[in-house]
């Protein structure tokens, strides 16, 4: 039988392309966005791929849209929790709206996400949760504060679900991308992109297929003994 996989963030991006590798590794596959109806619609028209519109970062929302999930497609199997947002200042000049609005769709967007599946996955006694962390959960950036808090975060909270599925057949694990060719790096002002890019030892962006590859590993059947672990794919910019 296909497993059932959710994607949040999934019909661009980074979530695109890892929606699309579950669905050619043979999964049944649904993708979330949170309001950009066009481009969702042409993820669709492109893919076969069904979207679902829902703000992560609202508990009862996701919960209903997860029901309605399960409802049309089954019992979700494989979670992947992508969605994500940047709101990048200096910490002198970061409003509370800028930390409120990353830690709400990033961070309780992760607890949003999982904890409406987690019963069912405990029950059925197999579960695949994989949260899409970030490199500068890793190593901190400058303007970047709300993000890396929420990006360490998503680490914390793969270790200690890992912790607690291990016997139920469920594992958590990160991926941590590196900079990689999206409209959110590339909304980075030209000049410090380009010496971002200068810090990478690979010398380009990483490809969003890149990371799905990584999802794709951790997703399999074949992979329930790793658990709460990170892998990172940055082009060796930075090590842990
Ligand atoms: N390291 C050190 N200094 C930096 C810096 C950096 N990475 N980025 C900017 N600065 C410096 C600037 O040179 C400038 O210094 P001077 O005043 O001496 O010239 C100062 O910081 C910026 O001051 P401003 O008051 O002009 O800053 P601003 O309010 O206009 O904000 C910014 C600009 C938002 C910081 C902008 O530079 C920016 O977006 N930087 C990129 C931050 C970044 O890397 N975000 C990652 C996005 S991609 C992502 O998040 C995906 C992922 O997971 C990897």
């Amino acid at each position: 039988m296909a497993r059932i996989a959710l994607v949040t963030g999934g019909t661009r991006g980074i979530g695109a392309a890892i929606a699309k590798q579950l669905k050619a590794d043979g999964c049944n596959v649904a993708a979330t966005y949170a309001g950009n109806d066009e481009a969702a619609k042409a993820f669709t028209d492109e893919t076969g791929i069904q979207t679902y519109k829902w703000n992560v970062a609202d508990y009862e929302e996701s919960a209903a849209g997860i029901a309605q999930v399960e409802k049309d497609l089954g019992p979700i199997d494989i979670v992947v929790a992508n969605a994500g947002i940047t709101r990048d200042a200096p910490f002198h000049k970061m409003t509370p709206e800028q930390w409120h609005q990353v830690i709400d769709t990033n961070l309780t967007g992760v607890f949003n996400t999982v904890h409406p599946v987690w019963p069912g996955m405990r029950e059925r006694k197999f579960g695949r949760v994989i949260v899409i962390s970030s490199i500068n959960g890793q190593k901190g950036q400058f303007a970047q504060v709300n993000y890396a808090a929420t990006k360490a975060g998503d680490l914390g909270i793969v270790k200690s679900l890992a912790q607690e599925g291990a016997r139920a057949g469920i594992t958590a694990n990160a991926v941590c991308p590196g900079y990689i060719a999206t409209e959110m790096v590339m909304a980075v002002p030209e000049k410090v992109r380009e010496s971002i890019i200068g810090q990478i030892p690979a010398g380009r962006l990483g490809e969003p297929e890149e990371i799905a590859r990584c999802v794709s590993f951790l997703a399999a059947d074949g992979s329930g003994f790793i658990n709460g672990s990170t892998i990172s794919a940055n082009g060796a910019q930075f090590f842990v």
